[in-house]
């Protein structure tokens, strides 16, 4: 991009020579002719950027979705129902009453939405499998017809030079299991979760060699069983909280092992742990801030690699604490060979404290810029300590950041193009802290942005975009935004741009 204020500075230096005039004489610039030359007859010196910026070779590029979120076709070809079909077509639970009934129709629609990755210059993409579609009740027979739209979907991303990356569990749980069991309250959802995600190893594990068990429990926990603001919109008392919890990590264990007994792959979950970033760079306080991350995902992240629940998880949760059964904690620390990440900000910030837990978090000022979402505060430096304290806190060999995005207003211009500069900043002042992770050989090994399109934001309905495309959704078409240019440029560089 050129500098504005190079232009004129050249310009005043050679026109000013030219005229016999001092540099000094600015008020002369007014007098010049408007039909004046070409500005740039000596060409404008523009720097190379550098190679500082670069990511590792072999970096993947790509975009997620989620079942829900993209499909469409809720009643097509056998699936079974979910509990968030039941919640969004409860009146008030979503904006607007929307629902993922048609979302972006990606069920027919997806040979040409892997042409436009393919465009885009992605590697990859991490796509969700709806567990009903498989099977419909969550247990029992499968469905075949639900299983062919994951081949078909596989194969055209195999066939475009993309690799996929599946996860089983993106929040669209078989209705069944719920009315049946309560959902994750019982032992039984997560059985049946391992078998499910044993079934997919089996067919679709000659193509599909990575696999995320969860995404993001913590979300799905803390807001569908515990505020209830997601599906299935309950509001458990502490006991039942603590034991939603626990199975949801018994549950990726069970299914860690079940795929691994199908064969080799590359398996782990994507969550959105907590970050507590530093509020300064200082010893003391990055000492802080590792015993706060594995303190503050106590419940989640940190039970998974370290196979226990710390004294104080235990210690607060008094009477309260989960029903563990003998070998629970094996299974759920069941070796990953890779972690997701699904980094938007920081949790809270973090500082050093002489109390008994060492640390202190500061929440953020009632100012802190966000983004159209409200939860969304902004914080670059959380995709450089959430991958650098995972991997000093667990050495975890291989990272990937799952997810990170941005949601903005996407206006249409007259011309027809969506200058969406507030995401591109994003992406580029967060991508900036990432490389810095790398740089410093955290082994973080590839990015999906969330999202490849808009679609549907869960309680927010479709008035939150995250997508690199546009969706109309009167017509589903999609519109590339100026960030595909901006993903384009970046996938083809491997450098922050
Ligand atoms: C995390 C979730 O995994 C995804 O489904 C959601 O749309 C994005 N965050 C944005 O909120």
């Amino acid at each position: 991009m050129s500098d504005p204020s190079k232009k004129i500075s050249n310009f005043n230096r050679r026109k000013f020579i030219q005229a016999g005039i001092s540099v000094a004489g600015l008020s002369a610039l007014s007098a010049l002719p408007s039909q004046a030359e070409p500005l740039h007859d000596e060409p404008l010196k523009v720097q190379e950027p550098d190679n500082s910026r670069m990511f590792p070779k072999g970096f993947l590029w790509g975009t997620a979705t989620a079942s829900y979120q993209v499909e469409g076709a809720v009643n097509e070809d056998g699936r079974g129902k979910t509990i968030w079909d039941t919640f969004s077509h409860q009146p008030g639970k979503v904006k607007n009453n929307e629902t993922g009934d048609v979302a972006c129709d990606m069920y027919h629609r997806y040979k040409d939405d892997v042409k436009l990755m393919k465009e885009m210059n992605a590697q990859t993409f991490r796509f969700s499998i709806a567990w009903s579609r498989i099977f419909p009740d969550g247990v029992g027979k499968p469905n075949p017809k639900g299983l062919d739209y994951y081949d078909r979907l596989t194969d055209e991303l195999l066939a475009n030079g993309i690799t996929p990356f599946a996860t089983l569990y993106h929040w669209d749980l078989p209705q069944h299991l719920q009315d049946k069991y309560k959902g994750w309250l019982s032992r039984e959802t997560a059985y049946a979760f391992g078998e499910y995600a044993g079934y997919i190893a089996r067919k679709l594990g000659d193509r599909v060699k990575h696999f995320f068990t969860m995404n993001e429990i913590r979300t799905f926990v803390e807001l569908g069983y515990g505020n209830g603001q997601f599906a299935p919109g309950l509001k458990l008392e502490a006991k039942g909280l603590h034991n939603v919890r626990h199975h949801a990590a018994l549950a990726h264990g069970l299914g860690v092992q079940a795929i691994r007994s199908h064969g080799k792959f590359q398996v782990g979950l994507a969550e959105n742990l907590d970050i507590p970033v530093p509020i300064i760079d200082t010893r003391e306080h990055i000492l802080a801030s590792q015993i706060a991350m594995r303190e503050e995902n106590a419940g989640y992240l940190s039970v998974i690699m370290d196979g226990k629940y710390t004294d104080h998880y235990l210690q607060k949760a008094g009477a309260n604490a989960p029903d563990i059964v003998a070998g629970d904690l094996n299974i759920i620390s069941s070796p990953l060979d890779l972690l997701g990440l699904n980094i938007y900000m920081p949790s809270s910030y973090v500082e050093a404290a002489s109390n008994t837990l060492g640390y202190q978090l500061i929440p953020f000022a009632s100012s802190h810029p966000r983004s159209t979402s409200e939860w969304h505060r902004m914080g670059p430096e959380s995709l450089y300590w959430g991958p650098k304290n995972v991997y000093e806190i667990w050495k975890t060999k291989s990272i990937y950041i799952t997810e990170n995005g941005y949601s903005s207003a996407d206006e249409i211009t007259a011309n027809g193009k969506i200058y969406d500069t507030d995401r591109i900043s994003f992406m580029r002042s967060y991508l900036t802290q990432l490389q810095r992770a790398t740089a410093e050989q955290v082994p973080v090994k590839g990015y999906f942005y969330w999202s490849m399109m808009d679609n549907f934001e869960w309680a927010s309905g479709y008035g939150t975009r995250f997508g690199l495309y546009y969706i109309d959704y009167k017509t589903l078409k999609r519109h590339p935004k100026e960030s595909v240019e901006y993903f384009k440029t970046l996938a083809v560089k491997n450098q922050v741009v």
